[in-house]
């Protein structure tokens, strides 16, 4: 299920001040710091040796309504799964605080991935999978976990191809956030 929880960092120490799992209401919440998250079908029928051109034939409809509001100018698909022999590096890379100048659209075909958008004195914690669509405006600092075990498949939408560099902000706040294998064994131990 996807889920939202908005901490605040007041003090440092990250306290939860509230959690929302319906879409709407997650979509809601974001759109109050301009974070646009949309529930789409991912629907399609492929499987999972799917290409990047079938995935994205698959939804070029949503793609190219999307591509038209915001300018995008191009669409990879990103792959990450438990065997990938580079997924520790990938997972690090973007596991601390950095920024973009452009920003970015993920679109979750398949799996699941934490993206954590800090603004002010709250991060927002966004537990996104299969059908979520979520965007990261230019400037906001946020990371990303993929957990040790990483498996999603997700639509990029670019602006330009610079744009992607990340500019790394040096502030440890995401090792005092729960990381995605943490919340696995959370919601783990809650369901019993
Ligand atoms: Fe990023």
């Amino acid at each position: 299920m996807s889920e939202l929880r908005i901490y605040s960092v007041e003090h440092d120490q990250p306290r939860v001040l509230a959690v929302y799992e319906h879409g709407k209401d997650i979509a809601a919440e974001l759109a109050h710091i301009e974070v646009l998250f949309e529930r789409w079908e991912a629907n399609a029928d492929l499987d999972e040796e799917a290409s990047q051109d079938e995935v994205i034939e698959a939804y070029h409809e949503s793609i190219d309504r999307l591509m038209q509001k915001y300018g995008f100018q191009s669409v990879d698909v990103v792959a990450m799964h438990p065997e990938h022999p580079g997924k520790e590096e990938l997972r690090k890379k973007f596991l601390n605080e950095h920024v973009h100048s452009e920003f970015e659209v993920r679109f979750f075909v398949d799996g699941s991935g934490i993206f954590y958008i800090h603004r002010d004195d709250k991060v927002y914690v966004v537990h996104c999978k299969r059908g979520d669509l979520i965007s990261v405006p230019a400037g906001y600092k946020h990371w990303f976990d993929m957990g040790s075990e990483p498996s999603f498949k997700a639509i990029r939408l670019f602006t330009s191809a610079e744009g992607w560099v990340a500019n790394f902000t040096d502030d440890p706040i995401a090792s005092r956030f729960p990381n995605m294998d943490e919340f696995k064994r959370e919601r783990l131990a809650r369901a019993g």
